[in-house]
């Protein structure tokens, strides 16, 4: 009897008193996989006690969060290799990306991690041949027709960044609508890079700048870093500049992805397919990237 009793108590002392809070905290839903997870990050920062000791009663609450990123940018690479590697068909591996893009941007959200791009579709992957450019078109209708739901249940705004001139008509009006029934959400936020690049997105902002000029809105001498900022198509987001880009199958390179923007930003590769690439992973790299931030925390 006094046994089952301390089992109960030793249960809500472990389980159920910092799980509320840590619900109360990060605002996400009370849940065992939840806490768990957040267990996990805890550990990951505990072991700097001094330097958390020394900011005791400054920090403010976002601080408090432990140095997550606030913008976490991914280029999704190796759904083909993934599927060479199983015999399958290449859609299948980009079938396997997709569904892993969902349950990734879920695991982001539930972390605190509000803002996640994804490089879905670069400006050079029209060149892959056309019956895989096909598939991927049908695949990003297919999602973003399945998807609503959840976007607008979880309150997940969603924004398509890129060169909207050769995106097939009916995917387009797809991503209108999406963007048109979650654009008055604020929070979570969902950036998918199609037809976008990073030198394309560079471009354009000059274009608009020039024009701009020209037509007397806009002084040459106020042309400044924060301007251009804001002619990027990043400007949709309330973090434009991600602090954490992760680009997986081992590859090193940003590929023509955020240049601008990726200027200070932490930069991770991991050797792993995209398909692969699950919770114990997306941990992996926070913690990885908690550990740069103490690191030079006090650079800037
Ligand atoms: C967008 O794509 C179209 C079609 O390929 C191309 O003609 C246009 O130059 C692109 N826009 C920019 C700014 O690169
Ligand atoms: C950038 O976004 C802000 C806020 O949505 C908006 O007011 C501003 O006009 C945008 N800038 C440009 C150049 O589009």
């Amino acid at each position: 009897m006094v046994s089952l009793f301390s089992v109960v108590l030793t249960f809500i002392a472990i389980i159920l008193i910092p799980g509320l809070f840590i619900s109360r905290r990060l605002s996400v839903p009370f849940s065992i996989r939840n806490i768990l997870r957040f267990i996990k990050l805890a550990a990951s920062q505990n072991d700097d006690e001094g330097e958390r000791n020394e900011k005791r009663g400054t920090m403010g609450e976002k601080e408090k969060r432990g140095g997550l990123p606030k913008h976490v940018a991914i280029i999704l690479d190796g759904n083909r290799r993934w599927a060479q590697k199983r015999g399958v068909g290449t859609s299948d591996g980009h079938k396997a990306g997709a569904r892993r893009v969902i349950e990734n941007a879920k695991d982001c959200f539930a972390m605190g991690i509000n803002t996640v791009s994804l490089f879905a579709f670069s400006t050079e992957n029209w060149a892959r041949p056309e019956d895989e450019v096909n598939g991927l078109m049908s695949l990003f209708e297919e999602n973003f027709r399945s998807e609503l739901p959840f976007f607008q249940r979880d309150k997940i705004k969603i924004s398509v960044i890129g060169n909207r001139t050769k995106i097939p008509r009916s995917l387009l009006s797809l991503i209108r609508e999406t963007e048109e029934a979650t654009k008055s959400y604020e929070g979570k936020h969902l950036i998918l890079a199609i037809d976008y690049s990073g030198k394309f997105d560079i471009l354009q902002a000059c274009k608009s700048l020039a024009e701009k000029a020209k037509n007397g809105v806009i002084q040459v001498e106020d042309i400044d870093e924060s301007v251009i900022d804001k002619e990027l198509m990043t400007n949709c987001s309330e973090f434009p500049n991600p602090d954490l880009l992760i680009r997986t199958s081992g590859e090193q390179r940003i590929s023509n992805f955020f240049l601008w923007q990726s200027a200070y930003t932490e930069l991770y590769f991991p050797n792993i397919l995209w398909p692969d690439f699950g919770e114990a992973e997306y941990l992996q790299a926070l913690t990885w990237y908690q550990q740069r931030q103490r690191r030079f925390g006090r650079r800037v």
